[in-house]
């Protein structure tokens, strides 16, 4: 189905799900260096400022002609959020075709530093200003600090069947009897294997490869439960050559079936890949659990396994290398709502959920789409019945890359 036609020329709406974003632009290398500018200010902790970027810098992605000193005065400096300190380092690109301060920042110690932190998969900006704090600057400090050396197997299969016990134990329940998980008793040794198997999870992952690893896995999830069905989500669904990690969406084709099938999956996929040695190490794992009065109204109906997973060599591909592999189970009414939320990007996802909520009156998110005044639930039988619903234009996922 092609992108609606109209958010083509929507580049003046202020929601980045009424616009057509490309994975590149006409544009991208302003967009590249605002997005420096966007990573300082994140990982700096000054989240209003980094998102002002990323708010211009989804603009400038929906603009659909060269930014000229002219066009500058006539569509940009109009957009909101393109006022004084924005619009001034757009006009220092269009002079010079670089930011100064994104080139300052790029050869700054703090900044090197606390990009190098945050690039390990578990390690966000908080932890990384901590690490620098602490004196902290190479990769080899934070190998001291987490006492790993470089390639280190850290999951025995003893380990990790102590991790699925402790996960189940972790379950309890509350006061009316329903299924709730206490978090963070676990100990997380997410940062730890990021770091052992860090020249590895850092090679970016071709879409082929990908799309092998979704094959392998859904072979082995037939084998457990036939009739299941699955998206590649991410950065892959973009259209990205290249992706850091692989995420697939699961459910069931039975829609009736699929609401006892498919809970409990998830663990057991799980096992399963990690006794045939394609799942090794497993980082976190959340089952049907999960409901928060204060965060949301509905239960979480998603299961998540976010793990490292390696493919078996064969002739011709004989050496095969850790990749993460993110697997989300749906209920199938969550399917399709599960599958705009992880395709992303996180951006558009943002405006998803601010679209639903200051224009429509609803709530999306990766669960559900309600309708706020009344809690009432739509079931989508489909990606576009979601857009449909949220009275938005049909845009490919390939056009998602706010
Ligand atoms: N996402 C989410 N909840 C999470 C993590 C991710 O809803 N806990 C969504 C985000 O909207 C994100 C998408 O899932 O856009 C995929 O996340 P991620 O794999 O982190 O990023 P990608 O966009 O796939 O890019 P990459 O190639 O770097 O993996
Ligand atoms: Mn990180
Ligand atoms: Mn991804
Ligand atoms: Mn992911």
């Amino acid at each position: 189905r092609p992108t609606d036609p109209s958010v083509f020329q929507n580049w003046r709406a202020r929601y980045a799900v009424q616009r057509a974003s490309p994975l590149v632009c006409p544009n991208q290398g302003l967009a590249n260096e605002l997005s420096i500018l966007r990573r300082a200010r994140e990982l700096e902790g000054l989240e209003k400022n980094a998102l002002a970027y990323e708010r211009a810098i989804g603009m400038i992605k929906s603009y659909p002609h060269r930014i000229t000193r002219e066009s500058f005065k006539s569509d940009i400096s109009k957009l909101p959020g393109f006022g004084g300190k924005t619009a001034s380092k757009v006009l220092e690109y269009i002079e010079t075709g670089s930011i100064p301060e994104a080139q300052t920042t790029l050869t700054s110690e703090r900044y090197q530093s606390l990009s190098l932190f945050a690039s390990i998969y578990g390690i966000g900006p908080t932890k990384a200003r901590q690490f620098y704090d602490m004196g902290m600057r190479s990769i080899e400090d934070l190998e001291r600090y987490y006492d790993v050396a470089p390639g280190a197997t850290l999951k025995t299969p003893a380990e990790l069947d102590e991790f699925m016990r402790e996960m189940e134990a972790e379950v309890a329940f509350t006061p009316n009897g329903k299924r709730v998980r206490r978090e963070g008793t676990v100990p997380d040794i997410t940062v730890p294997v990021a770091l052992a198997l860090r020249g590895e999870l850092d090679a970016p992952i071709p879409r082929d490869e990908v799309e092998e690893m979704r094959d392998v896995v859904m072979r082995e999830l037939a084998e457990l439960q036939p009739g299941c069905v699955s998206t590649i989500v991410g950065g892959y669904r973009r259209g990205k050559p290249m992706s850091n990690d692989a995420d697939i969406v699961i459910s069931h084709e039975d829609w009736e079936k699929g609401k006892t099938l498919i809970p409990g999956l998830c663990k057991r996929l799980c096992a399963r890949l990690y006794q045939k040695g394609l799942v090794t190490h497993v980082m976190h794992l959340s089952g049907f659990h999960g409901y928060n009065a204060l965060r949301t109204e509905h239960w979480d109906s998603l299961e998540k396994a976010l793990t490292v997973f390696k493919l078996k060599p064969i002739p011709e591909n004989p050496v095969r290398i850790h990749r993460r592999l993110d697997l989300i189970f749906a209920l199938p009414e969550s399917y399709w709502t599960a599958v705009i939320g992880w395709t992303g990007s996180k951006m558009f996802q943002r405006d998803l959920r601010l679209w639903a909520k200051q224009e429509k009156g609803m709530k999306f998110d990766s669960v559900a789409l309600t309708r706020r005044h009344d809690t009432r639930r739509f079931l989508p039988k489909s990606e576009k019945e979601v857009f449909d619903i949220l009275g938005l234009p049909w845009i490919d996922p390939t056009m998602r890359n706010a």
